[in-house]
């Protein structure tokens, strides 16, 4: 058998909007409070978006940041794969802002959409990309503004979402290591979980759609619960199957940050320590694709992800659509 094409993360960076939301400032939109928001999901403030700050802002931004930790022009780069669901204009992409903004004028550039787990997707399609030798370096950003799609009034969904932007650098490396597995997975049976129902062009928009806000983010947030916990740890088994490692072996889970009690389900399910687990859920709420480049950055940058650290990843979102992925760094 033909040897394996190690792909590596060698560069990681995020950007997020300066103008901070916290929960009692969302107080004073609807009605909730600091205390319901912190038990029920663990956020105390999430990053919004100025009305003249777009996606592809701080997609760029990440990018950059990630091409700088790699020591990398933008010439180099063959890819941008980029997870959003979120993008600044129906078409095109807006993988293709980026790649004008950074000047990355050698590289193919798309979304791709697949909510929450949109990075992690990326991750997929990169990898199988490099590893056919169509080229040796590619970005891989997840990044939203889901602050556009919220419905203010909502409570039930308003007070989850941020804005923010992840990004790493997958480059082609005689070593070994780097991307050890990766499982992704939809089910179009539950679409209707969690979803902008209208607005689209099954749907276009009419002005009963946008009074009845039926072009912004809906949830049965229960059922969203349950599914998340079971397919996230799913999909990380898969993984460490892949990689023929098992949980012991890993040094940082980063799981998607929708809310502290999936993720202390999903540890717990897993039997992954604390200390093992990464959360900063805090700080950003969910952020949605770039919820696990974020915590992936923030970790390399701390000094909690160290040469040879195995880091297990996994994120859920609106589809269903999931994933896991292993690195060895
Ligand atoms: N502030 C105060 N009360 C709120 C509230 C808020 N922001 N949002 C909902 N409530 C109320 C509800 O109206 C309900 O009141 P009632 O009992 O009088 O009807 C009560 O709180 C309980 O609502 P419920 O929906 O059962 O709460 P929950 O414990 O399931 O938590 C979520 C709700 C959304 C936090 C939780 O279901 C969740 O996190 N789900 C996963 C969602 C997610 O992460 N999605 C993204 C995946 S990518």
């Amino acid at each position: 058998m033909d040897k394996q094409i190690n792909v590596h993360i060698t560069g990681t960076g995020h950007a997020v909007p300066e103008n901070i939301l916290t929960n009692d400032d969302l107080s004073r939109i609807v009605d909730t409070n600091d205390e319901w928001i912190t038990t029920r999901t663990g956020i105390k403030q999430r990053h919004i978006a100025e009305p003249h700050q777009k996606n592809s802002d701080f997609a760029s931004a990440a990018c950059l940041q990630a091409m700088a930790d790699a020591n990398c022009a933008p010439e180099e780069i063959d890819f941008i794969f980029m997870g959003t669901v979120t993008g600044d204009l129906i078409f095109p992409s807006t993988a293709c802002r980026v790649q004008e903004n950074i000047g990355a004028v050698n590289a193919t550039a798309m979304d791709l959409s697949a909510a929450c787990a949109g990075w992690i997707f990326g991750i997929s399609v990169a990898t199988a990309c490099l590893r056919m030798g169509q080229g040796r370096k590619a970005l891989v950003v997840g990044s939203e503004v889901l602050s556009r799609m919220m419905n203010w009034e909502d409570r039930s969904t308003c007070v989850l979402f941020g804005d923010g932007a992840g990004a790493v650098v997958l480059e082609v490396k005689d070593e070994e290591g780097g991307v050890l597995g990766i499982a992704t997975h939809t089910d179009g049976r539950r679409i209707e979980m969690l979803n902008c129902p209208k607005g689209g062009t099954a749907d276009p928009v009419t002005p009963e759609i946008l009074a009845a806000k039926e072009n912004k983010i809906h949830m049965k947030g229960n059922d969203v619960f349950k599914y998340a916990v079971r397919s996230m740890a799913g999909a990380c088994r898969e993984v460490l199957d892949q990689a023929q490692l098992t949980l012991d072996d890993i040094d940082l889970f980063i799981p998607h940050q929708a809310n502290t009690r999936i993720i202390s389900a999903l540890a717990s399910r897993l039997n992954v320590s604390e200390d093992k687990l990464l959360v900063n859920i805090q700080e950003y709420g969910n952020t949605s694709a770039a919820s696990v480049p974020i915590g992936l950055n923030e970790a390399r940058r701390s000094g909690r992800i160290k040469p040879g650290d195995h880091v297990l990843v996994a994120a859920f979102g609106g589809g269903f659509a999931w994933g896991a992925a292993l690195f060895r760094f």
